[in-house]
């Protein structure tokens, strides 16, 4: 999808977030570093509170106090985002990169019809001349996400539609502005089965047509396979492994990668036995110096009770575990 020499359209470098807990800073966001290509799909999976959706509303300046946010760099579209000023980094959200969030009620502006919502960010951010124009886009956009009669609804506000509804509103306002990257947290979990997929073929429609990137989070394997180029694996706060989708599927690195793998019944068609991981993920709040899986890896040893690296091992993979060999998987 996209050339070698092409810098990539989103690079982050050590981004750290921490909320205060009772038993000391979490580091729910731990020094995580990734890129998107132009063009690219990459898929983000992990168990519930493993820090998805904090990274991405991280980078977009999304996250309250006491939530702290560091990085040592992040690059989007050439531009330094850590250099921007608020007002510079609210026009990039939605008109360059939009998210569409887990939670549609409280993405959504309960006291705005549809019709306010999707035209105001378009006027906002330039995409529409005038208020026809952007009435006539945003019929198109909700037309797009299959909503029927959407002439006749735009007028309605978020609360007379059903949940489904109310996700695919929410993704044909990020849409609406054309955005060079989408963030997909969970786009289809509030759908049915037919929905998911129409919604999954329209975004996978605009990133061929548009170029435009997508950052597609998400617990369903299933759907990462399908759609994503590249997969990122992340385990309490940490990217536990990284690499281009098939090769990861095909072969897991990293324990807790083979884990997900196993417990995932939507991957029927590798047709293998379901096997939840064991154990709990460790709460947020400090961590011991170890590898965060120790107390749920079966491979677990001595040696894995240092702070474990994310370390290159083959073509382009990397992954946070001891056992990993050159030129192994792969
Ligand atoms: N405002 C907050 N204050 C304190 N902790 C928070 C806050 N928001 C999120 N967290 C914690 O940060 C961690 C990461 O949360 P995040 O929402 O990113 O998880 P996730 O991987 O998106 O999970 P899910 O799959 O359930 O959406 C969780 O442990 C969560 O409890
Ligand atoms: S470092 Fe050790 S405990 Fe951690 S995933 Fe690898 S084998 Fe398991
Ligand atoms: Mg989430």
């Amino acid at each position: 999808m996209t050339g070698p020499f092409l810098p990539p359209l989103l690079a982050v470098e050590g981004l750290t977030t921490i909320f205060p807990t009772r038993a000391g800073p979490a580091r729910v966001v731990d020094d995580v570093s990734f890129h998107v290509n132009e063009g690219e799909c990459l898929g983000v999976v992990g168990e519930s509170g493993s820090g998805k959706s904090i990274t991405f509303l991280s980078i977009l300046g999304l996250v309250r106090p006491p939530g702290r946010v560091s990085a040592k760099r992040m690059i989007f579209a050439g531009k330094d985002l850590l250099a921007l000023g608020e007002g510079e980094r609210r026009a990039i959200r939605g008109r360059d990169i939009a998210i569409t969030m887990q939670d549609a009620l409280t993405a959504l502006n309960p006291a705005l019809t549809v019709a306010t919502q999707i035209t105001e960010v378009m006027l906002a951010h330039g995409r529409a001349r005038s208020q026809e124009e952007a009435r006539a886009a945003a019929i198109e956009m909700m037309r797009l996400v299959g909503i029927p009669a959407a002439a006749n609804r735009l007028d309605d506000y978020p609360h007379q539609f059903s949940g489904g509804m109310r996700q695919r509103i929410m993704i044909a306002t990020a849409l609406a502005c054309r955005p060079r990257l989408l963030i997909a947290d969970e786009p289809t979990t509030a759908l049915d089965v037919t929905i998911q997929a129409q919604v999954l073929e329209l975004i996978a429609e605009l990133r061929r047509e548009l170029r435009m990137s997508v950052v597609l989070i998400t617990h369903d394997l299933g759907v990462v396979v399908e759609q994503a180029d590249r997969i990122m694996v992340m385990y309490a706060g940490q990217i536990v492994e990284e690499g281009a989708c098939r090769a990861v599927i095909e072969d897991a690195a990293h324990p807790y990668t083979a884990g997900l793998l196993a417990s995932m019944p939507s991957l029927d068609t590798l047709d293998r036995p379901i096997h939840p991981i064991r154990g709990q993920a460790p709460l947020p709040g400090p961590m011991p110096a170890q590898c965060r899986f120790f107390d749920r890896c079966e491979q677990a040893s001595e040696a894995c009770r240092i702070e474990v690296p994310l370390r290159p091992f083959t073509d382009g993979r990397t992954a946070r575990c001891i056992r990993l060999k050159e030129g192994s998987h792969g």
